[in-house]
């Protein structure tokens, strides 16, 4: 008997059974677990294992990077909203080891071209090479520095408009981020934002975590600008509980 159903039996004629930290703690280990191996299931099934992919993977593990890339299935996802879009023209904000910017790149339209925004030299450098060893080093622009001084560079340079633009670096500047991605849009534009949901933490207006903060900012700022229409998925899988917000641009702005 588990500590937690011991307790439980001593309060006997208790309605409910006693739920304590501990239980919660459980059942979310137990939850991950399965979500885990549902994705498995998932991506064995319908992500076939691609060489540039899983080399991109490993030279991240190697490199010291963070394993917070999107989960197989989640960057088919997006390469497949992107393919739906017809795009030519893609902007991601936050490449990390450029998983997910590889994944985006092969589903440009002919002659379509990406760029992507990293402010960590060492992410950069992962991320050349392993763009160069899936063949799209022709294809990708990697700006090495923070996303709020190459955007205002990229737009001067007139590289606008994105068809489809990926928010997935730092949380606290997605506010920001939203504007810009705004800038560089038209109308028929798919701007697609990372992490919103943060294990269900967005709910919380007094969260104490400034990417929780800077993720109920952006929700708000989408949901106030009128000339996108918008919705938000949660999702739970490898990556744990959190979620996508995607908002198509109908107006010209
Ligand atoms: N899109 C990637 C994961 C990105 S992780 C994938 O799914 O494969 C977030 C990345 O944003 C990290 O590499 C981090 O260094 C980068 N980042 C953090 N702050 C940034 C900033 N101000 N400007 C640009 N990139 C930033
Ligand atoms: C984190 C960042 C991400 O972009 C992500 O997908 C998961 C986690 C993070 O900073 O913890
Ligand atoms: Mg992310």
């Amino acid at each position: 008997m588990r500590a937690t159903e011991r307790l439980s039996a001593q309060f006997e004629g208790a309605r409910f059974p006693l739920f304590t930290a501990a239980t919660a703690r459980e059942n979310g280990a137990m939850s991950q677990e399965q979500w885990t191996a549902v994705d498995r299931y998932i991506t064995d099934l319908l992500v076939p294992s691609d060489p540039a992919l899983e080399s991109t993977l490993r030279a991240s593990v190697e490199g010291g990077l963070p394993a917070i890339n999107v989960a197989p299935n989640q960057g088919k996802f997006l390469a497949m909203l992107a393919q739906i879009q017809k795009a030519q023209n893609i902007l991601e904000i936050g490449t990390l080891g450029g998983y997910s910017t590889i994944w985006l790149a092969r589903a440009l339209s002919a002659g379509g071209r990406l760029i992507t925004l990293e402010a960590d030299p060492a992410h950069a450098n992962v991320a050349r090479a392993n763009i160069a060893n899936a063949g799209l080093a022709g294809v990708v622009d990697l700006r090495l520095g923070p996303a709020l001084e190459t955007l205002p560079q990229i737009a001067a340079e007139g590289l606008g408009p994105f068809d489809f633009i990926f928010i997935d670096a730092d949380k606290p500047a997605y506010p920001e981020y939203f504007e810009w991605a705004m800038k560089l849009s038209k109308r028929g534009s798919l701007i697609i934002a990372d992490n919103i949901i943060r294990q269900g933490g967005v709910i919380d207006p007094n969260h104490e975590d400034p990417r929780v903060h800077g993720v109920r900012r952006f929700n708000e700022l989408v949901a106030a600008e009128p000339r996108v229409s918008a919705t938000a998925i949660q999702t739970v899988g490898s990556k744990g509980y959190d979620g996508f917000v995607m908002a198509l641009v109908i107006a010209e702005p």
